[in-house]
């Protein structure tokens, strides 16, 4: 089914220059970007995000890094967008991600792992409501 995944460019990459080298992965691997634009979150709003790892060990350091630089945020749709993005960035620390994943590229560690992504269709519907209106988002 044609699918829309929220992708983040994390504060990581975005200061080291990858965003344009991330947004040509995504688009060379299928994916349209019908929305995107750059923030700096603040504490509510990191914390808001990553609401279900409240209470694990890394949560604070994870808002707290997540707060650090701006990121930029995205609505991609493709056929099984939400799985097939996954595939594309790897897992979420980058010493166990595949050859050829996002991750495995760019990322610095399980924590500045350079992206985000939805990992269930739930996810999906929750985070681009998290950041996006509808009219925000492109019609194809
Ligand atoms: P993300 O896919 O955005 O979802 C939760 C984030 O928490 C994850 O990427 C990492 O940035 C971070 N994270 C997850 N697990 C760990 C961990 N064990 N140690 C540090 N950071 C983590």
């Amino acid at each position: 089914a044609l699918e829309r995944t929220l992708s983040i460019i994390k504060p990581d990459a975005a200061e080291r220059n990858l965003v344009g080298r991330i947004l040509s992965r995504f688009e060379e691997n299928g994916f349209r970007i019908v929305a995107m634009k750059m923030l700096r979150l603040n504490q509510a709003q990191a914390e808001g995000f990553y609401a279900e790892h409240q209470g694990k060990e890394f949560f604070a350091p994870l808002v707290e890094y997540m707060m650090s630089a701006p990121i930029v945020v995205l609505v991609l749709e493709k056929e099984n967008a939400i799985k097939d993005y996954r595939t594309l960035i790897g897992t979420t620390n980058p010493e166990t991600a595949a050859e050829g994943t996002i991750r495995k590229e760019f990322a610095e560690s399980q924590r500045r792992n350079s992206v985000h992504g939805s990992d269930s269709a739930e996810s999906a519907a929750r985070e681009i409501a998290y950041f996006f209106v509808e009219s925000e988002i492109s019609p194809r």
